[in-house]
């Protein structure tokens, strides 16, 4: 199974932070926000990993990243040249892929999970996706994901009513498909192929399943206070391992 990071995105909801850098290039503690879905990669046991950004810092995450050696991972790179949605980002790692499975993680998603066992288990199974999701006090800046009988039955893109507590994470397994449904999504009404609803194609397929993590989980691109909340979250680990 291959890794693919999207880190792409003009992250309007963190400015003035982001109107000279890239999202994924601010400090969470004492890294830069995108060493995090690498760590979570090469923990996860991924040897490859694509990153997908857009033209204006690209060259500032190969200074920054290089060839991946000092994670264990060998790193490629793909320009994004419009923020056209993360499906959109998902579909330019069609020949990096070249007929694998992919764990996709977007690069603003910060987690305690540890994906190892997830990925021994997709790598097994046929075919389909995994989704990972959080229950989370407010679930109304997420995709929202409502499970019946242990199956999920739908995923809501940042409802009014979610009609569930458990937050859509940035963190999704395809199978070699998923590029072939990309090309069937239409531009939501912001413009964009949205990745809820690619996952909601493998939902209507009834191949999406849905793991659900214990430990903390940030998508630290939501807001300030979340991007706070990720410091935090890091500084307190970090001490805990001194
Ligand atoms: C994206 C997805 C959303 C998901 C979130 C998790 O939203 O569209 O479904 O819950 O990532 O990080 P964004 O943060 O890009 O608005």
């Amino acid at each position: 199974m291959k890794g693919v990071i999207l880190a792409g995105g003009n992250a309007t909801r963190l400015r003035p932070l982001t109107w000279v850098t890239n999202k994924h290039l601010l400090p969470i503690y004492n890294k830069p926000m995108i060493f995090y879905p690498l760590e979570s990669m090469a923990r996860a046991g991924i040897k490859e990993v694509l990153i997908t950004t857009g033209p204006d810092h690209a060259g500032h995450f190969i200074n920054l990243l290089r060839s991946g050696k000092e994670f264990g991972l060998k790193l490629s790179y793909e320009i994004q040249e419009e923020a056209g949605g993360l499906s959109q980002a998902v579909s330019l790692a069609g020949d990096f892929a070249a007929g694998e499975k992919v764990l996709v993680i977007l690069g603003d998603n910060i987690f305690k999970h540890n994906l190892a066992n997830a990925v021994k288990e997709f790598e097994a199974q046929p075919k389909g996706a995994k989704i990972f999701g959080k229950r989370m006090p407010e679930c109304r800046q997420y995709g929202v994901i409502e499970i019946k009988d242990g199956r999920v039955v739908s995923i809501e893109e940042k409802p009014q009513n979610p009609k569930s507590d458990i937050a859509q994470t940035g963190i999704y397994m395809y199978d070699g498909q998923v590029f072939d449904l990309i090309k069937n999504l239409k531009p939501s009404a912001r413009g964009e192929l949205e990745i809820t609803d690619l996952n909601n194609l493998y939902v209507n397929q009834g191949t999406m399943t849905c793991e659900i993590m214990s430990d903390w989980w940030v998508d630290a691109g939501t807001s300030f206070d979340e991007l706070l909340r990720a410091n935090m979250l890091v500084a307190e680990e970090v001490r805990k391992e001194a």
